[in-house]
């Protein structure tokens, strides 16, 4: 039976039509205690989704939607090994990766030997490292680390990099290169000192064609700027599931890092992937984020529903996409720290569940993963949030902040808060008309101007939003945090009844890219494209 056969899924919208027009402003007025109520904490994390538009009752609706859609079972099969990535045949495990104890998922098939094997291996190396015990051409040390790799191969370590950039390496620059584009990768190599430089190239598939294209050219660099004898050995590592493809690219096979098939791309940047940001921030604070999303998976795993932070993140999204009919997401971090969070979490969300199609084969009959977008916080309030207070859309926002910063300037932090705290506020209560009225009073106006202006200054409100407090970025706050937007989708999918850890979607487009590409040498082999594809093949040409 699918989720929307259901007797939750048809009392959900029973539940919605009743409840749709009442505002949360009537919901917070109602109930003193709400925010209360509808908050929960983990840790150093308070999440507070008491602006979200929603009632004990509907929560008590998503939870047994959840037990419907037997997401305890799912949560069990995925600790315990099974294949759940079906459409794939693997297991999904990256939750082994954060694991302190063996044997995981059991003794019969225990990974966590060659995990802890694997961040040993990486400790090691990373030490050495920020030692300056690795050397590069005529023994220099190694002063500049490039992360080649895209996707769930850049996107998290930068992500988590960036968000600890007050405790990274002070004398180690760590740098990503993930784009074809020339314009990435060409200013950085002017940047280089070719002698000092260490490339990581981080593929699972060892195949992407960005990652190798990017790879070919800082090997050329290397041979056109230390000579074609260089010992490319002393400045290559790799992170790869065919570890045989990194060695034939010539890295040395003690420098290639292993990533297993039940490690998911976007989910693996607690695994070697995650090898040029524990050269940058340390073993002991990479190990520190991993225990964060440890504890997570803890809470996840064990946690009852309804006090269970993941499952309840993710029934509200639910909630708000499959009751309310809201087509996005918007992810606000009001912490410069976490400018990437919002390209992070499009892939981890959109990649895992942007799908119409059920784990069965059959279509599925409802909205799935929403488009996740975002931007810091204070930026976005002086360009998009126009549209979110009075563009009419419904936008469920994610606020995201932290108590500290990591860059105390006198005054800032409490500004920033500030807004943050307003805009959510601002954009779930509004301004009523005669709220409007009375301070257009107060403005000395003519009766016509009021009348004029009255309706641009009204905001109707009622935009749902959930704020993540976190007592500081820590690197175990900053673990708790990604894990809990890990599970978020996980649940999710279970939900949708779809597999969150395929992603067959990608590859039409780089199967015609290849195919394209040669036509730029040869016209002749133009042929078999369509109108569009053909013309401005003609057209960069001419
Ligand atoms: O094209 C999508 C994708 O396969 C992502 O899922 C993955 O994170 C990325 O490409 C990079 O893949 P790889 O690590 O194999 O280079």
């Amino acid at each position: 039976m699918t989720i929307t056969a259901t007797r939750t899924w048809a009392d959900l919208c029973a539940h919605r039509q009743k409840t749709e027009n009442i505002h949360l402003r009537e919901l917070f007025a109602s109930d003193p205690q709400r925010t209360e109520r509808l908050s929960l904490t983990f840790d150093d994390i308070l999440f507070d989704f008491s602006k979200q538009r929603v009632t004990p009752e509907t929560l008590a609706l998503l939870v047994k939607l959840a037990e419907e859609a037997f997401l305890p079972e799912w949560i069990g099969r995925m600790f315990a090994g099974d294949h759940i990535n079906v459409t794939e045949d693997r297991a999904v495990l990256h939750v082994a990766l954060r694991r302190s104890a063996a044997p995981f998922p059991d003794t019969q098939c225990d990974v966590m030997p060659e995990v802890q094997r694997t961040r040993q291996r990486m400790g090691e190396f990373a030490e050495a490292l920020r030692s300056g015990k690795c050397v590069g051409h005529q023994g220099m040390a190694i002063h500049d680390v490039v992360n080649i790799g895209i996707g769930g191969s850049d996107l998290g370590p930068k992500m988590v990099n960036q968000a600890l950039r007050s405790i990274s390496h002070p004398a180690l620059g760590v740098h990503y290169v993930s784009n074809l584009d020339g314009a990435q990768l060409a200013p950085l190599l002017q940047t280089l000192d070719p002698r000092t430089t260490l490339f990581i190239v981080v593929s699972k598939t060892f195949t992407t064609q960005e990652t190798m294209l990017n790879a070919e050219t800082a090997r050329n660099w290397l041979k056109a700027n230390l000579g074609d004898d260089v010992d490319l050995a002393n400045h290559f590592a790799a992170v790869s599931s065919r570890p045989e493809r990194a060695v034939q690219f010539g890295v040395s096979g003690e420098r290639v890092f292993p990533i297993w098939d039940w490690v998911g791309g976007r989910y693996s940047l607690w695994s070697a992937v995650g090898l040029a940001l524990m050269i940058s921030i340390g073993p002991h604070a990479f190990d520190e984020l991993l225990r964060g999303a440890e504890r997570m998976d803890e809470h996840f795993r064990s946690a009852p529903l309804a006090e269970n932070l993941p499952v309840i993140m993710a029934l509200i999204g639910i909630w708000n996409t499959n009751f309310l009919g809201a087509t996005s997401n918007a992810v606000l971090p009001y912490n410069e720290s976490l400018k990437y969070f919002p390209s992070f979490l499009q892939q981890l969300e959109m990649e895992s569940n942007g799908k119409s199609v059920s784990i069965s084969g059959d279509a599925v009959d409802c909205a799935t993963s929403p488009i996740v977008w975002g931007e810091l916080g204070n930026n976005g309030q002086h360009a998009f949030f126009q549209l979110l207070h009075q563009g009419g859309r419904l936008v469920p926002c994610d606020f995201i902040a932290s108590v500290r910063s990591d860059y105390p300037l006198p005054g800032h932090q409490e500004a920033l808060l500030s807004n943050c705290f307003a805009q959510s506020a601002a954009l779930a209560f509004g301004k009523t008309e005669s709220e409007v009225r009375e301070s257009l009073a107060k403005e000395s106006l003519t009766p016509e101007q009021m009348v004029d202006l009255l309706p641009h200054r009204v905001f109707a409100g009622n935009q749902p939003s959930s704020t993540l407090l976190l007592k500081n970025l820590s690197p175990a706050a900053l673990g708790s945090l990604v894990a809990l937007y890990e599970h978020k989708v996980f649940v999710q999918g279970a939900i949708w009844g779809i597999n969150s850890f395929d992603q067959w979607g990608v590859e039409l487009g780089k199967a015609m890219a290849s195919r394209i590409l040669p036509a730029f040498a040869d016209p002749s082999l133009a042929t078999g494209f369509d109108a569009s594809t053909r013309g401005l093949l003609a057209y960069c040409r001419r």
